[in-house]
C-alpha cells in the first residue's frame, strides 16, 4: 500500500482551490455554472439556478437574499476536472463590502477575476481586487460578456494595470469585436479556436480550431484586426509569465461570454494548469507546516441556522496539512478540547454529502462543532501547530442595537453572541453599561441588515438598529483608557476577542489627539495586515 505522506502529496498536487471575484451582475454565478457544465457536473446549464430556487424555498435566512437579489451565503463546490479535484468556494456577491468575502480569500490559493467587458472595473468592488493584490493572491483575469457590445478589450487591460496595479498579459485575444465575437486566439499556441452559439449557452458550444490562413480567410477584417491587437501586445512584452503571475505581479487575460461558454474550456483548463496546488501553510512562528504532516485545518467561517429544518452550526475549515478522515478526532488549538468530526460534510449548493476523507486544500463543513471560533486551528497527531489568525478589518461603519421587545433580552443576547461569532458584525461592548445595547461595527452597513434580519428570523428577537454618527476606531489600552474616558466624543469599548477599543464621534479631534498626546495607545485596526500563508 501506497504510504500515507506519499498519498497526501499526491492528493494536494491534484487540488485547485480559487474563488470567483467581481461586481454583481458581471457574471459569477453563470460562470460558475459553465465550470459545472464543461467539468461534466451539471449536464445542462440551468441546474445551478434550480438549486438556487430549491435553497430559497428551503431556508429562511435566504429569504433576504432572495428579496434582494443577492447571495450572501457562501458554499463550496468541489467537482472532478481532468485529473483534478477543484474547490471552487463561492464568494458571496454584493454591492456593499462584506467581510465575509474576505475571509473566504484565506481559504484559497487563487482567484478568478470576471470583469463585465462593457463596465471594466466597478468602484464598490476595487477594493476586493486590491485586497487580493495586497494578499499577492494569483489572480486569473476573465473579461466577460465579449458576446454584446462593450468596451475595448485593450482599454480594459489599461484599467487593470492602472487601477489595481496588476500587470495584464492576455492569453486569449477576441477575434470579432464586442457584440460580434466568433472566437479567440491562443497566444500560446497561435491557434485561432472559433465557437458555435447553442441555445442560451445550455450545453457545450461546438469548437473548431482553424489554421491561420483560413482563419484570414474566412474572418476577413475582425481577424485583421485581432492579430494588429496582438501585434501591439507583443510588442510590449504582455506575455504569460508564471512566475510573476504566482507572485501577484501579472494576471493572465482571458476572453470570452459566460451566457454563450465561448472561452470558458479554456479558462477552466487555465485553473488547472497555472493555478498552484496548495503549498504548505506558515504557521504562527513563521514555519511551514508540511503538507504530508499530520492533520491540520483552520476556520474560515462558521455560519449557523443554514438549514432551518436541522437548526445546526456549520464550521468551515480549510485543510492545510494531512488526510482528514471523517470520524477522527482532532484538537482546537485555542481551547485545547478535543472534537469528534463524526458530522462532517462538503457542501454542493444546499445538499450537503458526507465526506469520508479530504485531503489538503478541501474544505470540510464540521456539523455543531460549537467549540470552534472563527480563525481557529485544528490540528491531529503529536505535533501541534497555530496558524495565523484571519486578518479582521477595520470597521467603517457602526450601529447601535437593542431588542424592540424587552421580553426578549435573553434570545437578543444569544442571537447576538452567536452572530459576533460568526463574524457577521463585530460586536463592541461597554462593560459597565451591560450587555443590552452593544454597538455593531462592519466594514460596509449591508452586514447591519444581515444581523438584523438574522436576528429577527432565526432568534425570534427583532431589533432595532440605528447607525451611530462614528467617524474612527481605534485600538487602545488600559493604561490609556481612563484619559480617554475624560474627553467627550470618544467611548471605550471591549471586543470578543479582548481588543480594547475607542469610538470617536470625531476624527478630527482624534488627529488632535493623536498629535498632542502621542504617549496614548490610538492604533489603527489595520486591514489584511497578517501574511497568507
Ligand atoms: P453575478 O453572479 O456576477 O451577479 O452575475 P450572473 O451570473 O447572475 O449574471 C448576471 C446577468 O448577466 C444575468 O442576466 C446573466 O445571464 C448575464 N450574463 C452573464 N454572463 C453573460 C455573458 O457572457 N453575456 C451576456 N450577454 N450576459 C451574461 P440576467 O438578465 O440578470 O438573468 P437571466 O435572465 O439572463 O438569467
Amino acid at each position: 500500500m501506497e504510504p500515507d505522506g506519499q498519498l497526501v502529496r499526491r492528493e494536494a498536487a491534484r487540488r485547485r482551490t480559487f474563488a470567483i471575484i467581481s461586481h454583481p451582475d458581471a457574471g459569477k454565478t453563470t460562470l460558475t455554472e459553465k465550470f459545472l457544465l464543461y467539468a461534466g457536473a451539471v449536464q445542462r446549464a440551468g441546474a445551478v439556478k434550480a438549486r438556487e430556487g430549491r435553497r430559497s424555498a428551503t431556508s429562511d435566512w435566504m429569504e433576504l437574499e432572495r428579496q434582494r437579489g443577492i447571495s450572501i451565503s457562501s458554499t463550496v463546490l468541489q467537482f472532478p476536472y481532468r485529473d483534478h479535484i477543484v474547490n471552487l468556494l463561492d464568494t458571496p456577491g454584493h454591492r456593499d463590502f462584506s467581510e465575509d468575502t474576505y475571509r473566504v480569500l484565506s481559504g484559497v490559493d487563487a482567484v478568478v477575476m470576471v470583469l463585465d467587458s462593457a463596465k471594466g472595473i466597478e468602484a464598490q468592488t476595487l477594493k476586493l481586487f486590491e485586497v487580493c493584490r495586497a494578499r499577492r493572491l494569483p489572480v486569473l483575469t476573465f473579461l466577460n460578456k465579449l458576446d454584446r457590445p462593450g468596451r475595448e478589450p485593450l482599454e480594459l487591460l489599461d484599467e487593470i494595470e492602472s487601477m489595481i496595479g496588476l500587470r495584464p498579459t492576455p492569453v486569449s485575444w477576441p477575434v470579432g469585436a464586442p457584440g460580434d465575437f466568433r472566437g479567440v486566439i491562443d497566444r500560446r499556441t497561435d491557434e485561432f479556436v472559433r465557437y458555435a452559439r447553442t441555445d442560451r449557452g445550455a450545453s457545450l458550444a461546438p469548437e473548431e480550431v482553424v489554421p491561420t490562413d483560413r482563419a484570414a480567410l474566412e474572418e476577413g477584417a475582425a481577424w485583421t484586426t485581432a492579430r494588429d491587437e496582438i501585434g501591439l501586445l507583443d510588442a510590449v512584452g504582455a506575455d504569460l509569465d508564471e512566475a510573476s503571475f504566482l507572485a501577484g505581479d501579472s494576471t493572465p487575460v482571458f476572453v470570452g461570454s459566460a451566457l454563450t461558454n465561448f472561452g470558458v474550456r479554456m479558462l477552466l483548463d487555465a485553473v488547472i494548469d497555472l493555478t498552484p496546488s496548495p503549498s504548505p501553510r506558515t504557521d504562527l512562528d513563521g514555519r511551514p507546516r508540511p503538507l504530508d504532516d499530520a492533520f491540520s485545518a483552520f476556520v474560515f467561517k462558521v455560519q449557523a441556522n443554514m438549514d432551518p429544518a436541522h437548526r445546526d452550526r456549520l464550521a468551515f475549515a480549510r485543510i492545510c496539512s494531512g488526510r482528514f478522515e471523517r470520524g477522527m478526532t482532532v484538537t482546537c488549538d485555542r481551547s485545547g478540547r478535543d472534537l469528534t468530526t463524526k458530522y462532517a460534510t462538503t457542501a454542493f449548493g444546499p445538499d450537503r454529502e458526507t465526506v469520508e476523507e479530504a485531503f489538503p486544500g478541501d474544505v470540510v463543513g464540521l456539523v455543531n462543532a460549537t467549540g470552534l471560533q472563527l480563525g481557529d486551528t485544528i490540528h491531529a497527531g503529536a505535533d501541534p501547530v497555530t496558524f495565523p489568525p484571519i486578518p479582521r478589518f477595520s470597521p467603517e461603519v457602526f450601529a447601535t442595537a437593542r431588542p424592540l421587545d424587552t421580553a426578549r433580552v435573553k434570545q437578543f443576547r444569544r442571537g447576538v453572541e452567536q452572530l459576533d461569532e460568526e463574524g457577521v458584525v463585530q460586536v463592541l461592548r461597554d462593560l459597565d453599561s451591560g450587555d443590552t445595547a452593544p454597538i455593531l461595527a462592519a466594514v460596509g452597513a449591508l452586514q447591519f441588515e444581515v444581523f438584523g434580519y438574522r436576528l429577527a428570523s432565526e432568534f425570534n428577537a427583532p431589533a432595532e438598529i440605528l447607525q451611530a454618527g462614528y467617524q474612527a476606531i481605534r485600538r487602545t489600552d488600559p493604561a490609556s483608557a481612563p484619559r480617554l474616558r475624560e474627553i467627550g466624543g470618544i467611548r471605550i469599548l471591549h471586543r470578543s476577542d479582548g481588543a480594547l477599543v475607542a469610538l470617536f464621534e470625531n476624527r478630527y479631534r482624534l488627529a488632535r489627539l493623536e498629535a498632542d498626546e502621542p504617549e496614548l495607545r490610538l492604533e489603527p485596526l489595520v486591514a489584511g495586515d497578517v501574511p497568507v500563508g
